[in-house]
């Protein structure tokens, strides 16, 4: 029987891509979810699928970005199933895709409100119901870009290099003061999700100007670099939780990277801009 059967799961960012193919891989072993997402309509299709699997489900419009909305949900997810064993800080967003002269700050304020104080908020609002659990796991969605930076990416490597420390200090926490909360960051390589065109929707919802070439390196991220399937994604990162895994690189394209910046931490700046220029300029 899957060690996360019958344990009470919570996932933000359930609306689409990793998020809502985590919820589902969980609902399949046996896993009662509570999802929430920004996204009212994708939210209720994974909420439908779940119900689908026979699995329980308590699905609630959530910004994780807003601090006192995720304290007051954690509050409802207690009350709803009476405890939480794992917590799957997932909701996050691509950034602009600007250069740091470019980004203003409302660019910053956007993904690290999102990508870095989403998972602050989510810790910090579940924290204490895990290790009332007597069996938590906190996982907590890093990237690629926590362990290697690239340009036009500032606030996004920001965000996720931050998730990485936040995430690795937490596990220390959790083993010097003897909590039973064991601590995941994920490192996804590219998958196959909407992450890129929805900020590129977003930039032209806000008005700001999008040129050809970011039109055209987004273009190229997907076709070239968002490869593996969401659910294939969810099940390495499941995987991975199942035998406790304090870090799970999910592809080997993240594999490549995290050797390639150990062994040539001075080299490998240069080598993406190579790759920047051959692969995804326009
Ligand atoms: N797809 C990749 O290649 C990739 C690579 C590395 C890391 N990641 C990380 O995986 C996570 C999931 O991304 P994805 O690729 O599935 O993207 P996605 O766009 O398919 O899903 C992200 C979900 O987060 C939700 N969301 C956005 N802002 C939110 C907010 N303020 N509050 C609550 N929900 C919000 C969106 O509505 C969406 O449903 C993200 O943290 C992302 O940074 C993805």
């Amino acid at each position: 029987m899957s060690s996360v059967c019958d344990k009470v799961a919570v996932v933000t960012g359930a609306g689409s891509g990793i998020g809502r193919q985590l919820a589902l891989e969980l609902a399949r072993r046996g896993a009662r979810l509570a999802v929430s997402d920004i996204n009212e309509s994708g939210l209720a299709e994974t909420a439908g699928q779940i119900t689908a699997i026979g699995a329980e489900v308590h699905a609630a419009p959530l910004d994780v970005s807003d601090r006192a909305a995720v304290h007051a949900y954690a509050t409802t997810v207690v009350t709803q199933f009476g405890v939480v064993h794992q917590l799957y800080n997932n909701a996050g967003v691509a950034g602009l895709g600007n250069t740091v002269l470019e980004n203003d700050e409302a660019a910053y304020d956007r993904t690290l409100g999102i990508n870095l104080f989403g998972v602050i908020h989510g810790t910090t609002a579940f924290l204490p119901h895990l290790i009332a659990s007597g069996d938590g796991h906190v996982v907590n969605l890093s990237s690629l870009n926590g362990i290697m930076a690239q340009a036009r990416s500032s606030d996004y490597c920001a965000s996720k290099f931050a998730v990485r420390g936040f995430t690795e200090s937490l596990r220390a926490e959790m083993l010097l003061d003897n909590h039973p909360v064991r601590v995941t960051v994920v490192h996804p390589g590219g998958v196959k999700t909407n992450i890129a065109t929805a900020s590129l929707a977003y930039a032209q919802q806000q008005g700001r100007a999008v040129s050809q070439d970011r039109q055209a390196r987004v273009r190229n991220y997907n076709d070239k670099l968002l490869k593996m399937p969401a659910d294939q994604a969810a099940r390495i990162v499941v995987n991975g939780v199942e035998a406790g895994k304090p870090r799970i690189l999910v592809g080997s394209d993240v594999k490549a990277v995290d050797l390639m910046v150990r062994l040539l931490p001075r080299l490998y700046p240069r080598l993406t801009v190579l790759f920047e220029r051959r692969t995804l300029s326009g």
